[in-house]
């Protein structure tokens, strides 16, 4: 199956009625029969889509159901190689063991997995991680960057702030950033990262970034464990997020801030990374594994640490703690 002539012609079709696309046209342009064409339409509206046709003028789009199909995805992108290859899955128990597979098989920079559910997704510290079916963007980014593996935890940060960029140009809501990969709405969890690496001692092979972002759970969807804790942007925003769309903005953020990275190094995430920060300058308390202990955040350092002050005035950079505001 060709993706590029589905998501084109999907892309094509939501120019509305007044401006339906030619089955002919389209078929030429890509050097497939017009009954292709018309296959195309025909998968289409059986994953859900709503398509109108006028004879001798062609398709056009009345309604679009919310999913997460790669044509879907792709008819949004702006994107280079971020999201050209894309597998998705209905099911699955995590989308990060399978991106780890794809990876060693030599998948390409920029490959998608996205699962509608996970059955088994996990967080950081090997949390459970809530994926609730069809509601949120349960994906593993295949990242191929030129980076050394100490600079590989940074990419987290860079996710961290493609996604905030992404949220803001699609949505009303102001997402903030929770040190080093939470995304918050008032408060409250949106948007998880979990970064992960394959690599020689001295070279990357592959970075491969997992990212869960709830977009249409209305509370009762969480567990109740994490009610209070969890929200999604259509709780935030009031109104259901398309997730294809997001996914595609997300995609585009990224292949952009990670060559930004790459090109001119860390300063200029760093800068974006401390404007979206909820802790900069706020009274904080840090819980590692040996201890518990109160300072002032301060920003973040070239290699991605957390800077915090303590009430001596030393100057200590944290690579991995909860963190809360007090
Ligand atoms: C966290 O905040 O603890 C990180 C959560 C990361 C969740 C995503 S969902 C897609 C990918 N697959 C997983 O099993 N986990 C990540």
């Amino acid at each position: 199956m060709n993706t590029n002539v589905k998501s084109e012609l999907l892309k094509r079709m939501s120019a509305g009625k007044d401006h339906p696309v030619s089955g002919q046209q389209l078929a030429e342009e890509y050097g497939v029969s017009r009954t292709a064409i018309w296959k195309y339409v025909k998968e289409l509206e059986s994953e859900g889509y709503e398509i109108g046709s006028i004879r001798k003028r062609g398709y056009y789009l009345i309604d679009s159901p919310d999913t997460i199909l790669p044509a879907a995805v792709q008819q949004f992108l702006q994107t280079k190689q971020y999201g050209r290859t894309i597998r998705h899955i209905e099911s699955c128990p995590s989308t990060q063991m399978l991106a780890h597979e794809e990876a060693q098989n030599g998948a390409p920079d920029g490959m998608v997995i996205i699962a509608d559910e996970q059955t088994a997704g996990k967080g950081r510290l090997s949390r459970p991680w809530s994926s609730a079916a069809g509601k949120g963007i349960w994906m593993s980014v295949i990242t191929r960057p030129e980076l050394t593996p100490q600079q590989a935890p940074q990419m987290t940060l860079v996710a961290a702030v493609a996604i905030v960029r992404a949220i803001e140009e699609l949505t009303e809501v102001t997402p903030t950033i929770k040190w080093p990969n939470d995304i918050l709405a008032g408060g409250r969890k949106l948007t998880g990262i979990l970064t992960e690496l394959q690599a020689d001692p001295d070279r990357v092979k592959a970075i491969i970034l997992g990212i869960g972002m709830n977009v249409n759970q209305q509370s009762q969807d969480f567990p109740e464990e994490i009610r209070a804790i969890a929200t999604s942007l259509s709780i935030e925003e009031g109104q259901p997020v398309n997730r294809a769309k997001l996914t595609a903005k997300v995609l585009d953020y990224l292949e952009l801030y990670v060559a930004l990275y790459v090109d001119k190094g860390f300063t200029p995430i760093k800068l974006l990374w401390e404007s979206y920060a909820d802790s900069i300058g706020k009274r904080v308390r840090i819980s590692t594994l040996q201890d518990t202990y109160e300072a002032t955040a301060r920003g973040i350092s070239e290699d991605g640490r957390l800077e915090v002050v303590l009430d001596d005035g030393t100057v200590r950079g944290i690579y991995s703690a909860d963190i809360h505001i007090i």
